[in-house]
């Protein structure tokens, strides 16, 4: 298979159609056979659940050239579930979970000239997503869905890669108690635009979320989560009804613990405590692990030791443990790495 001829290793982190992408759809109570396609465009009424009441939700995780040239994606079973526990939120259908996998593997093979090669610093996103394609006009789900499945070679997320960012503590809320942060709906994102462009505006990469109750606890950011790293070397998480719960940072804490031998800790995270961590990281799919230089709370500003130049050491650790099972340069635990056939 000859690669395309791409500038992989200063691509950004943007949309570029691929060739092939899985479409199954759902109608009177039943999923037709997916099937790849050619076809990126997509017809539908203008009743449509999704653009009536944004029935939606979507999933991310990539696929990577390891060290010996075989092509892998990283736990697609886990994007499989939280995308069902997203869909029954939804009043959505369920892709079955072990069909998700398979289609993920299929847009994969169908798109190998796509993967960017080992080394490269990119690698295949995939963005599997489901919306109510049916009319509704009442609020009500929709009687029809569609489940796709498209590719696209990515770079960093964040600009200048491994560079410390500097993030604020958000005066929006992006989930409310109750409501539906802990599952990947397309609407928590479209929550989120005016504050993530209200940050940039104002010059920070991110927003730093509290709690929509007391405003007193860490929650996350608006595309990954947060891992802080005590200055005894701990490794902390905040815990949280209404935070996704990130893949990167599940498996992060597996790593630090297992494989690093770290002291991990899932706990409410009170933001009052976090000038006290020596450091900061947003992980994520797209984030991976990027490091967090600063916070700013409404000028007052909270400067990590790791400081602005680069990653702190327990981050970069975790960093390089994390892309190395991912890269195959590490020996992964059993089932986290697939192998595209
Ligand atoms: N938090 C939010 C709000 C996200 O959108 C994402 C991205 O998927 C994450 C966290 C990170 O999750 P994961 O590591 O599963 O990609
Ligand atoms: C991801 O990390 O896959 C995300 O979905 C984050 C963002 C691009 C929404």
């Amino acid at each position: 298979m000859e690669k395309k001829n791409l500038d992989w290793s200063n691509l950004g982190f943007g949309y570029r159609q691929t060739d092939y992408r899985y479409v199954a759809n759902w109608k009177n109570g039943a999923w037709s056979e997916g099937e790849l396609t050619t076809d990126a465009t997509i017809t539908m009424t203008e009743c449509a659940g999704v653009l009536q009441y944004s029935q939606s939700c979507f999933e991310g995780l990539k696929a990577y050239t390891t060290e010996k040239g075989q092509i892998v994606v990283f736990r697609p079973d886990l994007n499989a579930s939280r995308m069902a526990d997203s869909c029954r939120r939804l009043e959505m259908p369920v892709y079955p979970e072990d069909k998700f996998v398979e289609a993920v593997k299929a847009v994969v093979r169908a798109n190998a000239a796509y993967v960017p090669p080992y080394g490269s610093g990119a690698t295949l996103y995939l963005r599997p997503f489901m919306f109510g394609s049916g009319p509704v006009i009442g609020v009500s789900p929709a009687p029809e869905y569609q489940f796709r499945i498209f590719a696209t070679p990515v770079g960093p997320y964040f600009k200048g890669g491994a560079k410390p960012l500097t993030i604020r503590v958000s005066d929006f809320d992006r989930a409310a108690p109750n409501g539906t942060g802990h599952i990947k709906a397309g609407l928590n994102y479209a929550m989120s635009l005016h504050a993530i462009v209200d940050a940039h505006n104002q010059g920070f990469n991110e927003n730093m979320y509290l709690d929509p109750k007391t405003r007193t606890k860490v929650e996350e950011t608006g595309g990954a989560n947060f891992l802080f790293v005590t200055k005894d070397g701990k490794v902390v998480t905040p815990k949280s009804p209404s935070i996704l719960p990130s893949i990167t940072r599940r498996s992060l804490m597996v790593v630090a613990k297992e494989y690093l031998g770290l002291e991990v800790e899932e706990r409410e995270v009170y933001f009052d405590e976090v000038k006290d961590f020596a450091e900061c990281g947003l992980c994520g799919t797209a984030a991976v692990i990027s490091p967090v230089g600063k916070i700013v709370d409404h000028g007052k500003e909270i400067c990590f030791p790791s400081g602005m130049d680069e990653m702190g050491p327990v981050t970069k650790k975790l960093y390089d443990a994390l892309t190395g099972i991912q890269m195959g340069r590490i020996e992964a635990p059993e089932g986290w790495i697939q192998v595209i056939e």
